[in-house]
């Protein structure tokens, strides 16, 4: 049996076709949640949009500082382990839940597969950077997206046996649901927006939005933009960001906010925007995908590929570096090749752990 322990927003969505394979497969195994999202928009909504089933669990952890959230991951993860004695444990990606989901599994022997191994920023002060590390070298199991990924794995002396590139499963996710969002929605009209017409931003890196310097630099150059090219600027806003905004006392005037979007809504507007700012891993990588041209909000990254192909440029958060960035974006060509792979990330990782197994 195979535990896939998810926590957050995007482990829902980049588990989502790992869920599929393994129903398609008809494979014995259990979703455990661990709460670390928890609000609807950031949870829920993913469950209904993907149509996944309930997790056999849920272990509601809720928010806190990097050693509550982590060890309170850990003790449910654990008791649950014990119980239930699953042969093998997937974690996707960088966030405090794989962390403390491959600790846990590790520690008690069981087999433990990494989806979206190999990712490197090559920054330490990014808890996402310390999360993948160790998740990489303590599981048993690796699945780097690309052949980039993979090398930085071979370079850290994990052997070449335990790894197996399967692209990623984000690209799985936007074929299984761009076209429903296209057939469903028609958030585009209520919004009042036209395709192409319209830059879409989100945000919520800690070293961004619990920065006042950074997130102001980041409200500046959004309103520079908007000014320049006299286009909507449309912000689902990130729980974590709408806290920081308030905290700080910041003005979000001339920009168009909403709540988080559920997954087919906000496809359906990555597909559609004229260009995408973010500092979003994910968004990195879709927009790449959906031929739509981004400028990340950061100073480095660990999706290196969206950079060579040419759909993605590093900006950070200075508001002149922003616009320049957005008008060096706007002149390139939109076609460039998907370095994700081709949709079918989810089945390879789950007849590997079965093969492995
Ligand atoms: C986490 C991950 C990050 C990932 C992001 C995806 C870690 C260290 N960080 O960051 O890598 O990119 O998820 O979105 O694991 N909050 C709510 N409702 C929720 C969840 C959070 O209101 O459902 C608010 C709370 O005020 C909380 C804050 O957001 O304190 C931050 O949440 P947390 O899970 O700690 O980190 P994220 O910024 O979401
Ligand atoms: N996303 C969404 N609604 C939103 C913002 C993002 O459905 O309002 C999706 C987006 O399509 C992508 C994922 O959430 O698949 C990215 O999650 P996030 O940016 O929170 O985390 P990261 O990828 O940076 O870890």
């Amino acid at each position: 049996m195979i535990a896939i322990i998810l926590g957050t927003r995007p482990e829902i969505i980049k588990m989502s076709p790992i869920i599929r394979a393994c129903e398609a497969l008809g494979e014995d195994y259990f979703t455990l949640h661990t709460g670390q999202h928890y609000s609807y928009d950031m949870d829920r909504a993913f469950f209904e949009d993907l149509e996944l089933p309930e997790p056999r669990y849920n272990l509601d952890v809720g928010s806190g500082t990097h050693a509550e959230q982590t060890g309170r991951i850990m003790v449910g993860i654990e008791k649950i382990l014990l119980e239930e004695k699953p042969k093998a444990v997937l974690v996707q990606g960088d966030t405090n839940t794989v962390l403390a989901g491959a600790l846990a599994a590790s520690k008690l022997h069981i087999k433990v597969g990494h989806v979206e191994a190999g990712l490197r920023s090559f920054d330490r002060r990014m808890p996402e950077e310390i999360n993948r590390i160790v998740a990489d070298h303590i599981s048993n199991v690796l699945f780097p997206p690309t052949e980039t990924a993979k090398k930085n794995l071979m370079v850290e002396g994990i052997p070449e046996e335990k790894i197996f590139v399967t692209g990623n499963t984000i690209a799985d996710a936007v074929e299984q649901n761009l076209a429903i969002a296209r057939r469903k929605n028609d958030l585009l009209q209520r919004l009042g927006l036209t395709s192409k017409g319209f830059f879409l931003v989100t945000a919520h890196r800690a070293e961004n939005v619990d920065n006042r310097q950074r997130l102001e630099g980041i409200l500046q150059g959004l309103k520079a933009i908007r000014n320049e090219f006299s286009l909507p600027i449309v912000f689902p806003m990130h729980p974590r960001t709408a806290k920081m905004v308030q905290a700080f006392g910041l003005s979000l005037d001339g920009i168009c906010v909403t709540k988080p979007l559920g997954y087919l809504d906000f496809l359906q507007l990555e597909a559609n925007a004229r260009l995408v700012l973010t500092d979003s891993g994910g968004l990195q990588e879709e927009s790449c995908i959906l031929g739509v041209p981004c400028v990340t909000l950061r100073d480095n990254t660990e999706r290196p590929e969206t950079v060579e192909v040419g759909a993605n440029v590093l900006a950070g958060t200075e508001p002149d570096v922003m616009l320049k960035c957005v008008e060096k974006m706007l002149a390139l060509r939109r076609s460039w090749e998907n370095p994700f792979g081709d949709g079918k990330a989810g089945e390879r990782v789950v007849r590997e752990v079965l093969r492995c197994l």
